[in-house]
């Protein structure tokens, strides 16, 4: 089952290529800069030109699952949030729609379902995040929503929760290491079951092993 990677060539991104390269998972990675696309062929991993404000058809074609890791980064203008994190986003739903994509994983943010309580310097992304997810969770799509808390470069823990403090209003203390996404990521890529749950998952560092969260958001026996 071949697995399109958008923002490959991120932090989250190249972090999970590594994993699936370990895990010998089907990859191809969707780059936005022909100059990228060595790295990941020097990998033995199917590389294509997309962007999210372009062309995305052909890197979708032939795939049957999509990982969405890509975001326009927080130093970008608010323009670029919408053409990337909103417009590229549903674009990429809908097309992952006309296309039979089987499960959709997209990486999210916590508190996209309520912008108002972010951090304030991150409202309209996360309003833009939050439209977005609207449109996969009302799309025909299986799909994982994961809702990460801030991310952070740390090693990983393998411990997680989907319990965090809404008063915490600048993220401070909502966090998980990107390296623990990834691994979530990997887990829910790794059981085709899991797709047909369509689940919205929040989720930052805490007490629980990934497996035994994943198993507490979906049912035990699916986790094989
Ligand atoms: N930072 C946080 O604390 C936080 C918290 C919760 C959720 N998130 C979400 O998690 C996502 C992944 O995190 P990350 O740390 O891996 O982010 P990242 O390192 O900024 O990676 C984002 C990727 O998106 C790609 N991208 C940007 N514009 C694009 C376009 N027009 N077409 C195609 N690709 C494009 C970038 O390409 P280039 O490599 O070419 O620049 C990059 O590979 C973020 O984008 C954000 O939505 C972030």
């Amino acid at each position: 089952m071949k697995t399109l990677i958008i923002g490959g060539n991120g932090k989250i991104g190249k972090r999970l290529v590594q994993r699936c390269v370990d895990a010998g998972l089907d990859i191809r990675v969707m780059v936005r800069d022909l100059g990228q696309i060595e790295q990941f062929v020097s990998l033995g991993v199917e590389a294509v030109f997309g962007d999210l404000e372009g062309n995305i058809s052909d890197a979708i074609s032939g795939c049957e699952q999509v990982v969405f890791s890509a975001g326009s980064g927080a130093k970008s203008s608010p323009h670029k949030t919408l053409l990337v994190d909103l417009w590229g986003s549903i674009r990429v739903i809908e097309e992952s729609e006309k296309q039979g994509i089987k499960h959709f994983i997209m990486v999210s943010s916590l508190k996209a379902d309520a912008p108002l309580r972010g951090p304030e310097r991150i409202r309209h992304y996360l309003v833009a995040r939050n439209l977005a997810d609207e449109k996969l969770c009302t799309s025909t799509l299986n799909y994982t929503l994961l809702r990460p808390g801030r991310l952070l470069d740390t090693e990983a823990t393998g411990l997680v929760t989907g319990k965090f403090d809404w008063g915490d209003s600048n993220n401070a203390q909502s966090c998980i290491a990107r390296e623990d996404v990834v691994e979530l990521i990997l887990q829910c890529l790794s059981n085709p079951d899991l797709p047909a749950q369509r689940r919205t998952i929040d989720v930052i560092n805490g007490d629980y092993p990934i497996r035994e969260f994943l198993q507490d958001q979906y049912s035990t026996e699916m986790i094989a």
